[in-house]
């Protein structure tokens, strides 16, 4: 559905790229998560990707068209919801997906559903002006969705929404993948990647340092481990025990043995570990 081949960027057009040499597929119906610290290159990369920045050299397509063609169709089958909130502030919700809907040449969604959809139902009269940061981030992403895109662009959807909210975001998106809508994902959150992601891409200094499932990921560099509780002289203890070698194993023999377990837990690492331990540096 995506191809993209040996991408660069240089704002400064010389040799200091934001983006490096990236090359990857999304397939259709997956979602691709772009995960990578703040001025990693995961907004320009996504900006080229749907024809926002100039194509400086590589090759991007989508659904077998090239942005460096750019035509109505290409427009009609994306969704992009930005960063940050770019809408008509003297308008109301409502009013600027109405607006926004007549730009396209194929079917749209009913604004009014979309609005109660992501939770705007009650404000949906209201001028944006009046809206809260997350109402407004809120009403981008349910503008991104009105031409029911067949590829959408999602940067940071839950970033800055309160749990109930963000859980409603996350299962529109899942719905969406359902109905074999292929999206790309950008964020710092990796347990939202965790969560959504069918694959995700480790970003670091414009290049992409891996590609792979948060499965395998986890299977590859997570090491296996249980947390055990047990008594030790009438005193609850915590032990982290390896599974890997053969010191820990005996360890957690010995420790079942005396039966005075409490409790027992396998650990896995978490996404956010696994990127610690690639890239050598967190994600903010
Ligand atoms: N318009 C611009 N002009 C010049 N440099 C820019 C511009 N936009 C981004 N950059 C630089 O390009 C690099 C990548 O930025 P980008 O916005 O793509 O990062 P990001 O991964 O999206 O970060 P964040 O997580 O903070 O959104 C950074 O070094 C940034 O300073
Ligand atoms: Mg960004």
């Amino acid at each position: 559905m995506l191809n993209v081949k040996g991408l660069y960027h240089s704002y400064s057009k010389d040799e200091h790229y934001a983006v490096q040499d990236m090359t990857f597929q999304v397939e259709k119906g997956e979602i691709f998560g772009f995960l990578g610290p703040s001025g990693a290159g995961k907004s320009t990369t996504q900006s080229i990707l749907f024809g926002l920045l100039e194509l400086q050299r590589g090759e991007v397509s989508i659904d077998g068209m090239s942005v460096k063609k750019l035509s109505d169709d290409f427009f009609n089958m994306i969704g992009v919801s930005f960063e940050s909130p770019n809408v008509y502030k003297n308008l109301t919700g409502l009013e600027n997906l109405k607006f926004y809907s007549k730009m396209f040449n194929v079917a749209t969604e009913k604004p009014e559903e979309l609005l109660k959809e992501v939770g705007l139902g009650k404000d949906m009269n209201k001028k944006a002006s009046q809206y809260s940061k997350g109402m407004l981030q809120r009403l981008v992403f349910a503008r991104s969705m009105i031409n029911n895109p067949k590829i959408w662009f999602l940067d940071e959807p839950t970033s800055g929404l309160d749990p109930e909210t963000a859980s409603r975001i996350k299962a529109i998106i899942k719905r969406k993948k359902d109905q074999g809508t292929t999206i790309f994902l950008t964020t710092h959150n990796m347990n939202i990647a965790d969560e959504l992601c069918d694959r995700v891409a480790f970003v670091n200094d414009g290049k992409i340092i891996l590609i792979d499932t948060p499965q395998k990921l986890k299977l590859r560099y997570g090491e296996r481990s249980v947390k055990v509780e047990f008594m030790d002289q009438e005193k609850l203890r915590t032990e982290f025990i390896s599974l890997v070698d053969k010191q820990g194993q005996s360890q957690l023999q010995k420790l079942v043995e005396t039966g005075r377990i409490v409790t027992m837990h396998s650990q896995e690492a978490s996404l956010e570990e696994i990127f610690i331990s690639v890239v050598g540096r967190g994600l903010i």
